[in-house]
This record gives C-alpha cells, sequence and structure tokens, in this order.
C-alpha cells in the first residue's frame, strides 16, 4: 500500500462533502481524491440503468488512473443502485451509503419516521429491504425531494435559495396520513445535510434529523485502520464537466481541504 494511495470519495455532485467532513475528523493525514460527476447531475432523476452505468464507468477509470485505497461512493441513489455490481468489478474496498433507516428506527419515539430522498432512491427494493429489516414495526413515510439536490448545489455556491424549496420538502412529508406525528428524518441523499438548518426551520421543532455520514467515515476508518498515509500533494477536486459553477464552488471546496480542481 502507497503511502499517498487516496481515498476517493464520489457523488453526482458537492453532496458527498458532507461523508467528506466526517471522514476528515476520523482519518485527517488520509489523501483525498473527491469526484463529482456534475456531468450527470442529478443522478435521481434518472433511469437505474443510466445510474448504474455511468458509475461503473467512471469509478472503473477512476480506479485504474488513480489506484486508490478504497472507494467510498457518497451517493445514496448510486449506492442504492449499484454498490453490489462496483463491488463485483473493482478490486478495491468499495463503502456505500445507505439511508440511515436502522438508526432513525432506534430513535424514534412516535414510531412515524420521514424519508427524504432522490425519487430515484426512494423507489429501491433497497430501501425496501432496510424498512422491512429494521422498521417492520414503525410507519415509514417516504418523500422525493428533488429540489433539495439543487438547492444544496446552489447553497455550496454561494447563491441564494428560494426558502419555498424547503417548505415544500417538508410539506411532502407532513400532508402523508401520519405525516403529523413524524419525530426523526432520514435524510436520504447526501446532499441533504448541507441544507439541514434550513430543513429544520421548515420541519419546526421536535423533528431530528439522522444520516450516515458519521458510520461511513467510521467504517473507513475500521478499514483503513494501520494503513500508512501521507499526503504527497494537495487533494484534488475532480469534475467530468467543466464550467463557470466550478470557480463559484472553489471557496467551498478548500474549506472542506480540496485545494486543487481538475476534469475527468
Ligand atoms: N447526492 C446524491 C444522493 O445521495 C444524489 C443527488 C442527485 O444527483 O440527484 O442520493
Amino acid at each position: 500500500m502507497d503511502a499517498d494511495a487516496p481515498l476517493l470519495l464520489f457523488d453526482s455532485g458537492v453532496g458527498g462533502l458532507s461523508v467528506l467532513a466526517q471522514v476528515r475528523a476520523v482519518v485527517p493525514a488520509a489523501p483525498v481524491i473527491y469526484a463529482a460527476d456534475n456531468a450527470g447531475l442529478p443522478y435521481g432523476t434518472k433511469t437505474e440503468a443510466e445510474i448504474a452505468a455511468r458509475v461503473a464507468g467512471l469509478l472503473g477509470r477512476m480506479t485504474e488512473r488513480f489506484r486508490p485505497r478504497l472507494v467510498c461512493i457518497a451517493c445514496n441513489t448510486a449506492s442504492t443502485i449499484a454498490l453490489g455490481m462496483v463491488r463485483d468489478v473493482l478490486a478495491v474496498p468499495v463503502v456505500g451509503t445507505v439511508p440511515a433507516i436502522k438508526p432513525a428506527a432506534g430513535l424514534t419515539r412516535s414510531g412515524f419516521i420521514g424519508l427524504l430522498g432522490t425519487a430515484a432512491t426512494i423507489r429501491q427494493h433497497y430501501v425496501d429491504r432496510l424498512e422491512a429489516e429494521f422498521a417492520g414495526d414503525k410507519h415509514l413515510l417516504r418523500a422525493a425531494a428533488p429540489e433539495l439536490v439543487a438547492a444544496a448545489e446552489a447553497k455550496l455556491r454561494g447563491a441564494e435559495v428560494d426558502p419555498a424549496v424547503f417548505t415544500r420538502a417538508a410539506a411532502a412529508l407532513r400532508d402523508q396520513p401520519g405525516g403529523e406525528r413524524i419525530d426523526t428524518v432520514v435524510l436520504a441523499c447526501t446532499h441533504f445535510p448541507l441544507v439541514e438548518p434550513e430543513l429544520a426551520a421548515a420541519f419546526g421543532p421536535g423533528v431530528r434529523f439522522v444520516h450516515g455520514a458519521a458510520g461511513i467515515a467510521r467504517r473507513i476508518a475500521a478499514l483503513t485502520g494501520g494503513q500508512p498515509m501521507q499526503r504527497r500533494k494537495p487533494d484534488l477536486a475532480l469534475f467530468t464537466r467543466d464550467g463557470a459553477e466550478l470557480a463559484q464552488l472553489a471557496p467551498a471546496l478548500q474549506r472542506h481541504g480540496l485545494l486543487e480542481t481538475g476534469i475527468l
């Protein structure tokens, strides 16, 4: 294992930065490449076949080129659709991001859990299986909140976001039968923790939010424990398409320790 072999974190956009923040906290010495498939963003409105093809293709190319020590699919949409397939084809450990239904089931008092994700994520059997296994005696209400992906991207570019976006996301859960009893909301998209304060304001008091980033970071720390780690060059943010947004995102990327930007 080369000491400068990176952790490769992958998402459709900046959502995976919510995972990177937790990863930095537990393995600060690990060199990182953060890859965003901004040419494919958003994944949540694409078909399973499109998402699987993009994710497997890009991760295959990047793994060959950058020889990461571990790949983290820091995206619920990509993980719930393509995790098994990617694990089958890559020779490095692959850590996925799956909706935090298990911890939410342990925390809810009312027994009513909300789940906000992309349209693609909330229809996956993977989510049905998590619900059956961990929340079979609870009520899990699901809603797609595609507007939150664009809102998180805009926030990290430093742009204004219309607060109505968050009100609509909360209403999509609250307006379902039993929705007023929700006390725990699973943020099942890595973009959503980036707008958690805005969501908290829209839901009002008495709701807690749960997501998987800290658990993923612990898993990565466990899998890389004892490995030599040395950062010999600045950590890199890679994108699949160039454009004005890259300069707008630079301050947010730098706050996450990604000091260089490149195009794949
Ligand atoms: N960040 C991604 C997720 O965790 C999806 C955002 C998108 O591309 O729609 O699901």
